[in-house]
């Protein structure tokens, strides 16, 4: 088994009892872990929320597949079930249907050992694509910390850092990286409306780790893009199309836009394991419309009239033109995206 960093910040682990869980949505005002005994209760969690963030909810589907095994009587009945139940959560994500399907690879490759012999390695597998994925970040971080200014503020959407993964983060791994190396930088969070990941989540666990942060709206982006002061964007995705257009959460497009306007480097920091080789652009990535009462109400407090129509698209898609770029495990990928992603997918 791989060796991997225990981080302070535990988003994700298999114990004796079930998969456990910092509970998302209730950050930062409570820190509570939540113990999921069956796939449903997985599979809940990631539609919830409580778990969220690409690699970490692939980690979380993998180790629902493994905890569906594990109680399963009947695997050859169950686990088609199991894994249709997980990849029914959330649609945008590729890393959740990525995590499934090696689940499901690994269980065709043992299914004539005896069932228990299955469940144990599938309950190994489950806890390897999470220290992987701590080892992948640290690898994002090592070759995105030399793209980050000096002395400059880094811009980040939503929240790619240790909550978002199993650990360390994507963006947030590349600040992470940049601050052990000694550069001397600050990062505005945006706050990420409407289910405010920025404030809630990137805000809570830079101030953990004690990097200098400051907290604005969306709508600061552009004002500080046009100030000089920031040194570059750096952001996590959901799904990366081959031609290198990036389906990251709601709001990343007008930051990218706003960025090469002001001749501010916009990156991409995202596991191989988010590239969706399969689909030629953006267009063909699935949205997530979430419920409207996301958008009317923050934190349960309505701040819109009742019966106002709402839209709730979750993630929106940046064409690549904006994109610097798209900093990975095995290196940074640039323009013409569909060779250099291809490249460096190969070497996974
Ligand atoms: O809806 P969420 O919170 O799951 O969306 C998360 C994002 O959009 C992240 O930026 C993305 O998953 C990358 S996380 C390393």
């Amino acid at each position: 088994m791989s060796t991997a960093t225990v981080y302070s910040i535990e988003t994700i682990q298999w114990t004796p009892e079930g998969v456990v869980m910092i509970d998302q949505t209730r950050l930062p005002r409570h820190t509570e872990y939540i113990t999921c005994r069956t796939y449903v209760e997985v599979a809940d969690a990631i539609r919830t929320m409580v778990v969220r963030g690409a690699p970490a909810i692939g980690v979380a589907a993998a180790m629902g597949v493994a905890i569906g095994a594990l109680r399963s009587e009947n695997l050859a009945a169950d686990m088609p079930v199991i894994c249709e139940t997980l990849a029914k959560t959330r649609p945008t994500a590729v890393n959740l249907f990525w995590a499934i399907e090696r689940m499901r690879t690994l269980y065709q490759r043992s299914v004539l050992l005896p069932p228990a012999r299955i469940q144990e390695a599938l309950v190994a597998e489950a806890q390897r694509i999470r220290l992987e994925d701590i080892a992948i970040n640290e690898a994002i971080g090592r070759h995105g910390a030399p793209l980050v200014p000096d002395g400059k503020t880094v811009l980040t959407h939503c929240n790619a850092g240790a909550l978002a993964t199993a650990g360390f983060g994507t963006a947030l791994g590349v600040i992470r990286a940049a601050v052990q190396a000694g550069k001397k930088i600050d990062v505005f969070a945006d706050e990420t409306r409407p289910f405010l990941q920025g404030a809630r989540l990137t805000a809570w666990e830079l101030q953990q780790d004690g990097i200098e942060t400051t907290l604005i709206t969306d709508s600061m982006a552009g004002h500080f893009l046009k100030s000089g002061r920031i040194g570059c964007v750096v952001v996590g995705a959901d799904r990366i199309a081959a031609n290198g257009d990036v389906a990251n959460k709601i709001g990343t497009y007008g930051v990218a836009v706003l960025a090469k306007e002001n001749g501010v480097p916009f990156y991409v920091a995202a596991p191989i394991s988010t590239l969706d080789l399969t689909l030629a652009t953006g267009d063909l990535i699935p949205i997530e419309e979430r419920a409207a009462s996301e958008v009317t109400h923050v934190q349960g407090v309505a701040v819109a009239p009742e019966g106002i129509r709402v839209a709730n698209p979750a993630f929106d898609v940046t064409p690549n033109r904006y994109v610097t770029g798209i900093i990975t495990e095995h290196g940074v990928a640039s323009a013409p995206y569909e060779e250099s992603l291809a490249r460096l997918a190969r070497r996974a």
